[in-house]
């Protein structure tokens, strides 16, 4: 069966002292608690090693927030898969709506980033989501359903299991404007239904679909009672230990 899954993404948000006390902070709540979900944090690269040397991995799973879509070599100022790795991060999030809006990411390079996340045995949370223009003239499924046959039908159905997806309406990040549980239910059954004509029932029913975008401790349970969706990426609410419990305790 799928796994729920709440995981971080801090966005470019802490200094590296910060982001090792909100970490730390975040492990502490977690001793002792035995959360109904996975808890996952994504956080800036340079956190990365410091950040794994004070979190148990047993707890608290730990993924950069990009990679690059090469190998390695003459590409100034971009962190490889492998680099990430070595730091002992285990789950990376790729195809940020983010990403794709303001440093030109397509499907071609996402996926060449979910090979080389492959390659490293990095797991991605492989992030998809219309605009609000495409929501209010209803072409949103055709866009959701473009982004993930470009970047991910190509893949054979083991790799494909491998992938956690995270459903991420752009007008809902950041916005306190959040999908209604309703919202997310329709358009999460309605990308289950496109992996099972893919690669069949059985995968889709173990692809765990995260919800993004405004969610908070008040909403997520909400959200997250829905059968269809399996978790949350979480930006602003994860840099606060308290509210990102909140979450994670919503399960
Ligand atoms: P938000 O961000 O929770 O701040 O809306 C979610 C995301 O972009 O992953």
């Amino acid at each position: 069966m799928r796994k729920n899954i709440v995981a971080g993404n801090w966005k470019m948000n802490t200094t590296l002292q910060e982001g090792v006390a909100l970490a730390k902070e975040v492990n502490e709540a977690l001793k002792g608690a035995e959360p109904k979900c996975d808890v996952v944090i994504c956080v800036p690269f340079t956190h990365l090693a410091s950040v794994n040397e004070v979190i148990d991995p047993a707890k608290l799973g730990l993924g950069a927030e990009n990679c690059a879509d090469h190998k390695s070599g003459a590409y100034t100022g971009e962190v490889s898969a492998s680099m990430v790795s070595s730091t002992g991060a285990t789950y990376v999030i790729l195809g940020h709506s983010e990403r794709r809006q303001y440093y030109g990411e397509t499907s071609a390079t996402l996926k060449e980033k979910v090979a080389l996340a492959f390659e490293n045995n990095l797991t991605p949370i492989f992030c998809i989501g219309e605009v609000l223009e495409e929501r209010e003239n209803g072409t949103y499924h055709e866009v959701v359903k473009a982004q993930i046959e470009d970047a991910l039908f190509h893949l054979s159905a083991d790799d494909f299991s491998k992938i956690i997806l995270a459903y991420e309406p752009v007008w809902a990040i950041g916005t306190g404007k959040t999908a209604t549980a309703d919202q997310a239910e329709e358009i999460h059954a309605y990308i289950r239904g496109l992996i099972a004509d893919k690669y069949g029932k059985e995968v889709a029913e173990n692809t765990s679909i995260l919800y993004g975008g405004s969610c908070k401790p008040s909403n997520a349970k909400e959200i997250f009672e829905k059968p269809d969706v399996d978790g949350g990426l979480i930006g602003g609410a994860a840099l606060d230990a308290p509210s990102f419990m909140g979450i994670v305790n919503a399960f």
